[in-house]
């Protein structure tokens, strides 16, 4: 057995033309150790990929686990944290504009509160939308508008600014567009919603999608960049927002910044 594999090896070598068929041919008689060889390795390389995978999603964060994208999602982290919102921001959750992926389930939410006007901007492109969705575009509630232009609204046109996602796909440079032009126009409040860093964000194949890949900042990068961009926290509305949530154990599994707007 071992003289006949080190004759198929040396054939393999030797037969630079077809070395694919004599290595069929060593594996129809007998299994070569080169290709047993080559397919533990294979394994091994699948296997390091996937728990690689597997501990950056469920090791990160449990939540994401049924999260719609398959990865994580901050936006279903906005429709988690409604109830908390509402709490902080009381009647100026009136007139809501949720920015960020998947608007439409967030959008749809915010409209089954009692004293809630939505509207919705979604920054990517929208595949395999349903009914609903489709007639809330339709209606004109929802958008898909690039955040890195003007968004298409007068100043204050909300009461509140919600947005998710989006920004950690946005290198500083549009940053500094976009962050003044959500505050810009939002009368009584801006909410952010940005993953932690650690945390895995989109399918690679999704990426043309996004543009680039979500960046994950910390929570001191942030606060440097909003005290940068003259963007104060709305202290009151942050101890509002997290004595509700406590009361309720409730964590959200991303950072949530509350800033006041510009006026
Ligand atoms: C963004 O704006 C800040 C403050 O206005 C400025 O210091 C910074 O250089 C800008 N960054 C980019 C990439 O333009
Ligand atoms: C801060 O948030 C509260 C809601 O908790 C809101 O009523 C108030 O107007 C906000 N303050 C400023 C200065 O934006």
């Amino acid at each position: 057995m071992w003289r006949r594999q080190v004759n198929s090896t040396r054939r393999l070598v030797g037969n630079a033309n077809f070395p694919f068929s004599s290595n069929l041919h060593a594996k129809s008689a007998h299994s070569s150790p080169l290709l047993s060889l080559a397919l533990i390795v294979l394994g091994v390389c699948l296997l390091v990929v996937f728990v690689a995978r597997g501990s950056s999603i469920f090791g990160g964060n449990r939540e994401a686990v049924g999260s719609v994208l398959g990865d994580f999602s901050c936006t279903l982290e906005v429709e988690r944290a409604i109830p908390y919102l509402k709490k902080a921001y009381g009647d100026s959750m009136r007139k809501v504009l949720h920015v960020g992926p998947e608007t439409c389930s967030v959008v749809s939410k915010l409209l089954s509160l009692d004293e809630t006007e939505a509207w919705g901007v979604e920054p990517y492109d929208m595949e395999d939308t349903d009914a609903r969705c489709k007639s809330l575009v339709r209606k004109g509630i929802v958008r898909v508008a690039d955040i890195k232009f003007p968004l298409p609204y007068r100043p204050n046109s909300f009461s509140l600014v919600i947005v998710s996602d989006a920004l950690d796909y946005l290198s500083p440079k549009y940053l500094n567009k976009t962050l003044p032009d959500l505050a810009r126009v939002a009368a009584d409040g801006l909410v952010i919603f940005a993953g932690q860093p650690g945390q895995q964000r989109a399918k690679v194949a999704e990426l043309s999608k996004f543009g680039r890949p979500a960046k994950m900042r910390s929570s001191s990068w942030w606060i440097r960049y909003f005290v940068q961009t003259s963007l104060d926290e709305n202290e009151s509305a942050l101890k509002k927002f997290e004595q509700a949530a406590s009361k309720r154990s409730y964590q959200p599994a991303c950072q949530v910044f509350h800033l006041k707007p510009y006026n």
